[in-house]
């Protein structure tokens, strides 16, 4: 008797358990995609004059159609538990590719633990990605959103599913990849879609700065404090004006090196007490405790708030933590040390000079825009 109720239970959970498996995950085959052609174009990537060369993996060359598929994923909810949001829910183009929050939310509202990161010219950053450099490759990242609980929360065996019944993605895979049937669609595919799409998000080499001193470009006139700035923030030699230290970290073409510092942000008894280990979790190293990858200033001013944890809510408050706000740790970066006297009249002349890298055609670029409300 009560082996039959156990085996009855396990009966009935069990058909409970296929049926909804087969409404989540199974495939409706589209059948055979061998009809589509599959002539892959290569996409070529503008870069702008000064910029280092984009270099692709040589597993993942860069396609027109493949490019258009990572167009469409970055967009679409299917990447998401419930279907409400995308990578672009958190990176907009009117936000340099940020949300504009100190902390992001993901499905269910959950809060994030760090503040969303610009993709502009993420294809440079080769030395880690993720404020820590966890991870290493854009097809590596682009697989960990979608299952991060706390950003789209879907596992990729349903995703993957979804993308294999859908009336369009079959035939998109096929003419980016070569598939010849709708059950070769996998997390993998989908990654490296996405990241052919995010290495096209380049500067387009149009902000003042760039066309002053990148391109050369003659008749482009800085103000006196656009100058003032220009030389603080380069430690320019000769000038009168103080060292602002800031090209140390955040230098030409990318302003960015692409580096791991302490910038004084955090406040740590020792250096086991950051709220925030950053890279030094990834490395294991005591001394990178606290420390963060300098992110590029490129479009900083549509980036709001700053810093991993979004603390600083205006660009002012930024300038203020450099010139008195720095807190000290055995890891701090010494250009830090020397607090930096900038006057008030400085720090509006570093921020003039910080506004000429604003690139309002990268923002508005529209083959980075939502394909589905273009
Ligand atoms: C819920 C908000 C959210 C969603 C959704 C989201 N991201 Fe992010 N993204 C972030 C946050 C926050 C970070 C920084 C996380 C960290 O450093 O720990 C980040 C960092 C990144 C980075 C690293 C950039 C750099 O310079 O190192 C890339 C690339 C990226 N996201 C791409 C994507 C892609 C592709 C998707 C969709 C598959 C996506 N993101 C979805 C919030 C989000
Ligand atoms: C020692 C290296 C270093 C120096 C010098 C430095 N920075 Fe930074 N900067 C960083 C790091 C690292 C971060 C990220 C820190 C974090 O979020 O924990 C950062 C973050 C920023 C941010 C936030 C950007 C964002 O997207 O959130 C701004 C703005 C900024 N720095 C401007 C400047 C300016 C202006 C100067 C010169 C006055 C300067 N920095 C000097 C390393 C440096």
């Amino acid at each position: 008797m009560t082996e039959n109720r156990i085996l009855i239970f396990f009966l009935l959970t069990g058909t409970f358990w296929l049926q909804a498996c087969a409404d989540d995950i199974s495939p409706d085959p589209v059948g055979d995609l061998e009809s589509i052609a599959y002539d892959p174009q290569p996409y070529e990537v503008p870069v702008p004059q000064g910029f280092p060369p984009l270099t692709v993996p040589a597993d993942n060359p860069m396609t027109v159609d493949g490019v258009q598929l990572g167009r469409f994923l970055f967009y679409d909810p299917i990447l998401s538990k419930d279907s409400t949001m995308s990578c672009f829910s958190c990176h907009l183009p009117q936000g340099g590719f940020t949300d504009n929050l100190s902390v992001s939310f993901g499905v269910e509202g959950l809060p994030g633990k760090r503040s969303a990161m610009s993709l502009e010219n993420v294809a440079f950053y080769n030395n880690g990605l993720f404020w820590d450099g966890r991870a290493h490759t854009l097809e590596e990242q682009a697989l960990k959103p979608v299952e991060d609980p706390l950003e789209l929360n879907a596992p990729w065996e349903i995703v993957e599913a979804r993308l294999r019944r859908h009336p369009d993605y079959p035939a998109m895979f096929r003419k980016a990849f070569g598939i010849s049937d709708s059950g070769e669609i996998t997390r993998d595919l989908a990654a490296k879609a996405i990241a052919q799409f995010e290495r096209i998000l380049v500067s387009s080499g149009t902000s003042k700065f760039d066309r002053k001193f990148l391109a050369k470009e003659i008749g482009i006139d800085f103000s006196e404090a656009e100058y003032n700035g220009f030389d603080m923030f380069f430690d320019i030699e000769g000038s009168p004006l103080p060292d602002a230290q800031c090209f140390h970290c955040h230098n030409t073409p990318l302003f960015t090196t692409n580096e791991y510092f302490n910038n004084g942000l955090q406040e740590a008894a020792t250096l086991d007490d950051f709220p925030d280990p950053g890279r030094g979790a990834i490395t294991g190293k005591k001394i990178d405790n606290g420390k963060m990858r300098a992110p590029s200033l490129r479009n900083v001013m549509l980036t709001a708030p700053y810093m991993h944890d979004g603390r600083f809510a205006t660009i002012e408050e930024v300038l203020d933590f450099y010139n008195q706000g720095i807190h000290f740790a055995d890891n701090l970066d010494e250009n830090l040390l020397p607090p930096l006297g900038l006057t008030e009249q400085m720090k509006s002349d570093l921020i003039a000079f910080l506004k000429t890298m604003t690139d309002t055609t990268f923002v508005q670029n529209p083959a980075f825009s939502n394909p589905f409300h273009p």
